[in-house]
């Protein structure tokens, strides 16, 4: 295996050493030599309702023994698409696909499709999954990034067409006049804005004000579509994501993670007219195991459990969230540290920064991103799974509960402790 992974993102987390997880259940994690984690790492934020949740396990194991894959429509995708549509805002259509790259791939040649333009928006620093149309500027050293309020484009690695640039634009985000800048020079020609709702890809940095409001007027007034790639904060932060938490519609919602429970299924949703573009004569849209019975039966499961009880899950991921938030804020002060915690109910990240705020991707670089390695790795020798890089994000689930907290903040208080002590 290239590198030993199946993922770029995973190597960092072979520093100091490679550990290999060999089960989850509930919100821990047990590796090859059966130490025990606290998982803030929630396999990149799928196991909404943590590892190998009962009801998602009774669900795939029934469907295991009826057919894993059918190759028809069948009643389950009806069912789990009008589940999507009841819980989601804007979807008045519904399409499936198995992953969060395939539905922003999916997104956005939609766009393209029905504005007949080919460029798109994105922000620096944003991610949204590993097709060439959205690899750029993914990161951007700040050496080769330009000015702030008008980032350079930058390829993220080689092996990304030449040609494929000249549809990307570049903004920054958090910055409405950045935004309109970039809107104004390229509006005969752009199909689409792309946005984390949340910015998930440095941290987590939520939108500043009226930020997405502002965002929708402007793709408005420049007649461009909007689409908000929910890959992370889509039934997580609320049963409808970002655009029910923020009151914010967009035109294309791309969801993954969390609808699947822990498997790989993906969704785009959106406006009838903008969805209606799919179709034989129309544009393509395929893929042998979209909405394959066995991912299915686990969002059917996974959309049970987040609906039940008039969305408890989500008041207990909120209120966990905010205990273990306030917890590191109150010990980075009293170790004084220099830092500070930002997050939105179950996603959360701490910068050890002077800065009072981290807006956009070049303040979480600013940060001292290997004060965060090191606190990383003391947390790790206390039993707690942190992803070593700063600028990815810690994510509790359902499972987490208040021995979790306790067990997190006494460990990061020792960690504090030994991190002031080393410094
Ligand atoms: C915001 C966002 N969009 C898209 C993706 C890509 O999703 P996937 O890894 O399922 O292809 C990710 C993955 O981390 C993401 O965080």
């Amino acid at each position: 295996m290239p590198s030993g992974a199946s993922s770029n993102v995973r190597v960092y987390a072979h520093d100091p050493f490679p550990i290999l997880f060999r089960k989850g259940l509930g919100s821990k994690v047990w590796d090859v030599d059966d130490n025990e984690y606290v998982d803030l790492l929630s396999s990149y934020g799928s196991v909404v309702l943590g590892h190998s949740h009962p009801a998602i396990v009774g669900a795939i194991s029934e469907q295991i023994r009826n057919g894993t894959m059918l190759g028809t429509t069948t009643e389950l995708e009806v069912e789990v698409s009008k589940k999507i549509q009841s819980a989601v805002p804007s979807a008045e259509m519904v399409s499936f696909a198995n992953t969060g790259t395939e539905s922003t791939m999916e997104a956005i040649r939609i766009a393209r499709a029905f504005t007949g333009c080919d460029k798109i928006l994105k922000f620096e620093g944003h991610y949204h999954g590993h097709h060439d149309y959205v690899l750029f500027s993914v990161e951007s050293p700040s050496v080769v990034a330009g000015l702030e309020q008008a980032p350079s484009k930058l390829a993220y690695y080689p092996g990304i067409p030449d040609g494929i640039s000249r549809t990307v634009v570049i903004a920054q985000w958090n910055d409405p006049a950045s935004l309109e800048k970039v809107l104004k020079r390229n509006a005969n020609d752009l199909a689409a804005i792309i946005t984390e709702p949340v910015m998930g890809s440095a941290g987590i940095i939520p939108p500043k004000d009226d930020y997405l409001k502002n965002m929708r007027e402007l793709a408005d007034k420049y007649d461009v579509l909007l689409i908000f790639d929910e890959v992370l904060t889509g039934f997580r932060i609320a049963l409808g994501g970002a655009q029910e938490f923020y009151g914010v519609k967009p035109d294309i919602a791309c969801y993954a993670k969390a609808l699947g429970g822990g498997t790989p299924i993906a969704a785009v949703a959106g406006r009838r007219d903008v969805m209606g573009m799919i179709g034989p004569g129309k544009i393509g849209y395929g893929g042998t195991y979209n909405g394959n019975s066995l991912c299915l039966a686990a969002a059917n499961a996974t959309l049970d459990q987040l609906l039940k009880n008039d969305g408890a899950v989500f008041r207990h991921m909120h209120l966990t969230g905010a205990e273990i938030v306030e917890g590191l804020r109150d010990l980075m002060a009293r170790y004084d540290l220099g830092g500070i915690v930002q997050g939105i109910g179950p996603m959360f990240q701490l910068y050890f920064t002077e800065a009072k705020r981290i807006l956009n991707y070049r303040h979480t670089l600013q940060s001292d991103l290997q004060k965060f390695r090191d606190f990383r790795n003391l947390m790790l020798r206390r039993g707690v799974y942190l992803h070593p890089d700063g600028t990815e994000r810690m994510m509790i689930t359902a499972a987490h509960d208040r021995s979790d907290v306790e067990r997190v903040l006494s460990a990061a208080e020792d960690s504090f402790r030994e991190l002031r002590k080393e410094n």
